[in-house]
């Protein structure tokens, strides 16, 4: 999982900076940690903030989620939509799903959330919907094709959030299939005049992408 890129100090002055997480996800987080395998996962405040803050002034009706893990970032999404809004989560894991639903249940903003335990490629491919809004965050290997299945799924003005481009840095230096396919994604939404995007240098880097046409 991501190593710290920005310098320790400085990601923590940012993390008390941050508007603090509601109750049940600070919970959330302690569960995670105490009984799930791999608690590093979850992407936490920084990240869980922003895509707060990009639902709640984008307003997504649809949304989709690639990677669910144990709810962390679907609740944080559906904090910010509105009340007819609706998640699709993809997870292949379970145990996951078990454990994010106890908390959808206590959440005022659970009823938003599907969960569909699947491959992402191939619950993806049974969806019929124009999507407003998709955080990608799972199986690297693929991200490249999640993208653009997704994109061409994306309303003009809808947004596609990808998790984890810095890639612990190695994106500036290649070494491995997925660093190949990261270097190649983000190149080519860089270069792509169909849509603009903000790389963030949010934890293990964040880009934000907005469908033009
Ligand atoms: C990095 S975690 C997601 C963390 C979550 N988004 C959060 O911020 O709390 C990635 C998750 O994707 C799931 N996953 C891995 N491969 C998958 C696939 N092909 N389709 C759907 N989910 C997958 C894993 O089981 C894991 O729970």
């Amino acid at each position: 999982m991501a190593e710290f890129l920005v310098n320790e100090a400085v990601e923590d002055y940012a993390f008390v900076n941050t508007t603090a997480e509601p109750e049940l996800l600070q919970e959330l987080i302690d569960e995670t940690n105490k009984n799930m395998g791999w608690p590093q996962k979850l992407s936490g405040r920084l990240v869980g903030r922003t895509l707060k803050m990009l639902t709640a002034l984008h307003q997504p009706k649809n949304v989709l989620e690639i990677g669910m893990f144990t709810g962390y970032s679907a609740l944080s999404m559906a904090e910010g939509m509105p009340e007819d809004g609706k998640i699709i989560c993809c997870e292949t894991n379970p145990r996951a799903i078990e454990f994010a639903k106890t908390f959808y249940e206590r959440s005022p903003h659970g009823h938003k959330i599907e969960v569909i335990f699947g491959p992402a490629i191939e619950t993806i491919e049974t969806l019929d919907m124009e999507l407003d809004f998709t955080f990608i965050d799972a199986d690297k290997r693929n991200y490249l094709n999640y993208y653009e299945k997704v994109l061409e799924m994306t309303r003009p003005g809808g947004l596609i959030v990808l998790d984890n481009v810095l890639w612990s840095g190695k994106v500036l230096q290649p070494e491995s299939e997925i660093d190949d396919v990261l270097v190649e994604m983000n190149r080519r939404i860089a270069a792509d005049p169909n849509v603009e995007n903000m790389f963030l240098t949010v934890r293990d880097g964040m880009n934000v992408v907005r469908k033009l046409r």
